[in-house]
């Protein structure tokens, strides 16, 4: 690929906070302690290369995925990475959504991470305990100082409309759901609703879980870039204003080639080859879920 300098993409939260569009997925490290050494010495070179977003959850390997992002984030800050150039932000299980139960939820998160604080604090998916509450929990947590934005993620339009109608509910920092080229429901309606709202949009998942790495449709399209399919998945998504998206990589050749698919400039031809292979949704779809 063209090694072109350009400023990397930005997203903007609705405090005004602006934050790299491209973060790291942490999802099946922390899981088997014979991976343990190679997971955290990618974290630590993901940090070195120039990461600062960093996407984890209480779920992922049972808080074995925080442990080991907390490793790499101290040893990050040891060699002088400061703590305000860092985005961390992990989620709660819905088991946890009660307001009192979030409160401890988090305190475990954050000793996982060996963090004071978290950058953002999402609801991993809705359960049965009411969103008012959820947001009394995180209105809780901020005021404790223990985060500083609060989101959600798998909410659908109807959901983000319920919530934002709750008390408090308008603070809602994001709404992390999957979004890949594959799956690009969300540009129906979620998306530009989020984008009304200056609230970006996390997209998960943006390779499929690997399917679309090697993808035979993005092959041309890499090819005329010198990139390889899965720079191309990337990029199509880092050109969205208002998308931040979070593939995770386990090894140093990957997480290169995703830093430099920031670089990536797709072209109006690239665009219309890839809507006719990964077609924009008619209508309303219901919300893809890994
Ligand atoms: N909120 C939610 O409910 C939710 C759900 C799913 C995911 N997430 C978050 O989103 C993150 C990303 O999604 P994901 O982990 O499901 O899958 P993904 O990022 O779509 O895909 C990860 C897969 O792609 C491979 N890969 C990465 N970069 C590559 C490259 N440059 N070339 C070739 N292969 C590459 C990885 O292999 P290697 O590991 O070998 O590099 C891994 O197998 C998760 O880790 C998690 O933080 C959130």
């Amino acid at each position: 690929m063209d090694a072109v300098a350009l400023t990397v993409p930005e997203v903007s939260f609705p405090n005004g906070e602006p934050r790299p569009a491209l973060g790291l997925g942490t999802w099946r490290f922390g899981e088997a302690a014979d991976r343990r050494a190679a997971e955290l010495d990618s974290l630590r070179q993901a940090l070195e290369m120039g990461w600062r977003v960093i996407d984890t959850a209480e779920m992922y390997g049972d808080g074995g995925a925080e442990s080991l992002t907390g490793e790499a984030l101290a040893a990050a800050q040891r060699a002088g990475v400061p703590r305000g150039e860092l985005f961390v932000v992990s989620k709660a299980l819905p088991q946890h959504a009660g307001a009192r139960a979030l409160q401890a939820a988090c305190e475990a998160s954050l000793r996982r991470l060996q963090l004071d604080q978290l950058d953002l604090y999402l609801l991993h998916w809705r359960g049965d305990v009411p969103v008012g509450e959820t947001v009394r929990g995180f209105e809780q947590l901020q005021r404790r100082g223990l985060i500083r934005l609060w989101g959600v993620s798998n909410f659908d339009l109807d959901d983000m409309r319920e919530l934002s109608a709750v008390p408090g509910g308008r603070a809602c920092a994001t709404n992390q759901v999957y979004y890949s080229l594959s799956q690009r429901g969300v540009e129906h309606d979620l998306l530009p609703w989020q984008r009304v709202q200056q609230m970006p949009l996390m997209a998960y998942s943006p390779f499929d879980q690997g399917e679309l790495v090697d993808h035979p449709r993005l092959r041309p399209v890499a090819e005329r870039h010198r990139a390889t399919p899965a720079q191309v998945a990337l990029a199509w998504l880092l050109r969205q204003p208002g998308v931040m998206a979070i593939p995770k990589a386990g090894n140093a050749l990957h997480l290169r080639h995703n830093w430099a698919a920031q670089r990536l400039k797709l072209t109006a031809e690239d665009l219309v080859e890839l809507d006719r292979h990964f077609a924009p949704p008619r209508g309303r779809q219901p919300l893809a879920v890994r």
